[in-house]
Formats: structure tokens, sequence, C-alpha cells
């Protein structure tokens, strides 16, 4: 079977756990934790990153310190996987599900607009849903597959709606737009490490700020809001949230080999592309104006997506379908869904992701491609 994206341990990965192991720092602190969170920040051109046990984490800290209470409205596309969709509820909040773009598949910047000018007013220095009179607090652009929303549309609407930004770029570490990466541009960005990621720290997350103050929050609620280096005092309700040293020792070696990762991510999706060209009904994801993307998943529509995924996994290529949209599922079919033409509907019914691990041979790309063209024979 050709996997779908598993995870390429081929760098430093034993050596820094045999020194976890050989010198006992194997739990909640330790050298490398902060040596990863240096190394991300830098990455990511932030002042701050916060390493987590995994995405969600990340995700569920910056919600609480964006500032979102219960009974808030929180905007995200339709199509993402259910993390951030799950976090919105942690929070006793409710997600608003927008359309996304037909090509990109990111969040439609377009209706976004639309949406704040018919179904919102600006009240006490608050954005609130007419309809509803409920308060909208925060958006979270999910950065999917590695491409990315328009920030620079997104950013100033945000700011004029006074919502806060928190960037889901667990798809995206790598990608950038006009050359800023993925993550840097809102209040909080959210990196996941779990093992189909670009990188991997087995599970994993980081969150990324170039705020301070909410750095040092992020830190100190990740850590069960321990507020005395001595004394059992926890000044609010924390979080068992921290990367343990022994995960964290594989993301150091992870980043080192990261900038090599992209590099072969982007290949891969530039052989597909080629080989797959004549195929009925291809369509790869059009990638956002601007956006440097990590090709983190290689997802393409094509004719019968539904046989071919059948056929592909049948025949020893682990292929996935794309995520059924969110306001198809039970826990989020009764929140607001504003679109015009369910665009995610019909991207989710023609999209499959195909093999694309960083350790995946030019020769096995080829042969998926090769059994992708015997299926339409
Ligand atoms: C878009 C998106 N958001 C959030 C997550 C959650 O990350 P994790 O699995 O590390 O919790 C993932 C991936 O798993 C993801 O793809």
């Amino acid at each position: 079977m050709i996997p779908l994206s598993v995870p390429n341990l081929s760098g430093n990965e034993w050596k820094y756990v045999k020194d976890c192991l050989d010198t006992n720092w194997v739990s909640s602190v330790g050298s490398y934790v902060n040596q990863f969170e240096e190394l991300a920040a830098k990455f990511s051109s932030v002042t701050r990153a916060v390493a987590t046990v995994n995405g969600t984490s990340a995700l569920h800290i910056s919600l609480i310190l964006s500032g979102v209470q219960r009974d808030d409205l929180v905007i995200l596309p339709n199509i993402t996987f259910v993390a951030p969709a799950n976090v919105i509820k942690y929070m006793g909040a409710d997600p608003i599900l927008m359309d996304v773009d037909e090509h990109t598949w990111q969040l439609d910047i377009a209706l976004l607009t639309r949406f704040f000018e018919q179904e919102c007013l600006i009240k006490e220095d608050t954005c609130h849903h007419k309809n509803t009179g409920r308060r909208i607090s925060a958006i979270i652009p999910v950065h999917v597959l590695g491409n990315m929303v328009n920030m620079e549309k997104l950013l100033p609407l945000a700011d004029y709606y006074k919502i806060k930004v928190i960037e889901d770029a667990t798809e995206a570490l790598g990608s950038t737009y006009k050359g800023k990466p993925a993550g840097s541009f809102g209040l909080f960005g959210c990196l996941s490490y779990n093992g189909n990621k670009i990188i991997t720290t087995g599970g994993g997350g980081m969150i990324l700020t170039n705020d301070k103050e909410l750095g040092e929050k992020a830190k100190h609620l990740t850590t069960q809001a321990k507020a005395d280096p001595l004394e059992y005092y926890h000044d609010e309700i924390g979080y068992n949230y921290r990367l343990v040293n022994i995960l964290a020792a594989i993301g150091v070696a992870q980043m080192e080999q990261l900038p090599a990762f992209i590099d072969r991510k982007r290949n891969v999706s530039e052989l597909y592309t080629r080989e797959l060209k004549d195929v009925p009904g291809f369509k790869p994801q059009v990638i956002t104006e601007h956006v440097n993307p990590n090709c983190w998943l290689f997802t393409c529509c094509f004719e019968n997506s539904k046989g071919l995924l059948k056929y592909l996994n049948d025949n020893g290529v682990q292929t996935r379908p794309f995520w059924v949209p969110m306001n198809q599922l039970p826990p989020f079919k009764n929140d607001l869904y504003f679109h015009v033409d369910d665009i995610a509907g019909s991207v989710y019914k023609s999209c499959l992701s195909m093999p694309c691990s960083t350790n995946i041979s030019d020769k096995e790309v080829i042969e998926v491609s090769n059994k992708i063209k015997e299926f339409y024979a």
C-alpha cells in the first residue's frame, strides 16, 4: 500500500530522544521544549511560540485568550477539519459557517464581506449579528491544505468589525503570503504536529503570537496556571496542555529538515499536476494570489471521485475523501451557514487526497498517477 502521508523520521530524532532518555528529561520541562519554541517562533517570524499537546489545544487556548465568551459567535469556513469547530463549542460559543471559494477552497472573502455588510452591525465597539443579537467575537481563517486565505483582505475587515483573528495554520507550516509566514498574521496562529502533518512530533501543537503579554498568558494557561515557582498556587483555571520534552526533541530534529520537506512536497505536487492534467475532470486546487504554499496534502477534483476513491484503496493506493463540510455534521447542522451555492458541498463531493509523504519516490507518484489513468481508461 502506498500510504497517504506518513512521518519522515530520517534526521536526528533518535539522537535527541536518546539524549532525553539518557538524561532523564522526558517530561514536562526540559531544554528541547525551549529550543523547539524558539525554532518555531523564528521560522514563522513571530516573537513568541508556546508548545502544546496538539493543535486542538493550541486553538482552545487561543480562543480563551482572544476573549471568546459563552454564547458568542465565531466565523469559520465550512470546509475544515473538525477541530476548530469543536473548539468553538468547547467555549460554549457557536460557529457561523462561511462558504469557501470554488477555486482556492479557502474562506470566501467576497462572501464574508457581504455577510458583514448585510448581517452585522457594530454596537458599543462590538460586532453583533443582527438576526440573533449575538456578539461575533472572532474569526478562524483555516489555511486549508497549505494554501492560504487572502490575509491582506481579511485583516482590515476583521479590524473594522472589531473581531479577533486566530489563524488555523495547522496545515500551512512553511506557506507564505507575500513572503510572510502563515500563522504570523492574526492575534494568534496555531500549528499542529500530528502524524500526517509536514513535520510531526507524534502529536503536538504550537501557539504563535507577536503579543508578548498574551504569549506569557498562553504559557501560563497551558501549564496549569501555576503562579508561584514553589507553592502550588494556581491563580486561575489552567490546562495541562504543555508538550513534553521527549516530543519536543523530535520536533527539534524535524525542524532541521523542514525546508527539505517543503521542497519535496512542492515537487510531488508539480509531478502529480503534470501527470494528471489529461485525466477527466481533473481540477487541482488554485493557489491564492501571492501565496507560496507548502503543498502539504495533494488534493484535487475528479469526475466520479467516489468510484476512484474505492478503486485506488482497493488497488494499493491509500486515498482519502475530503472533509465532510461542517454543516453536514450532526453537532453543527443547526449552526448558521452563510452561502449562495454550497460550494463546500460540491468540493467535498469531487475531491480526493493522494499519497504525498515527503519520502514518497517519483516512481511511486507515477505509479499512483498510472492507476488513476487506468481507472478512466
Ligand atoms: C485544519 C486543522 N485544524 C486543526 C487540527 C488539529 O490538530 P491536532 O490534530 O494536532 O489537534 C488539524 C489536524 O489535525 C487540522 O487539519
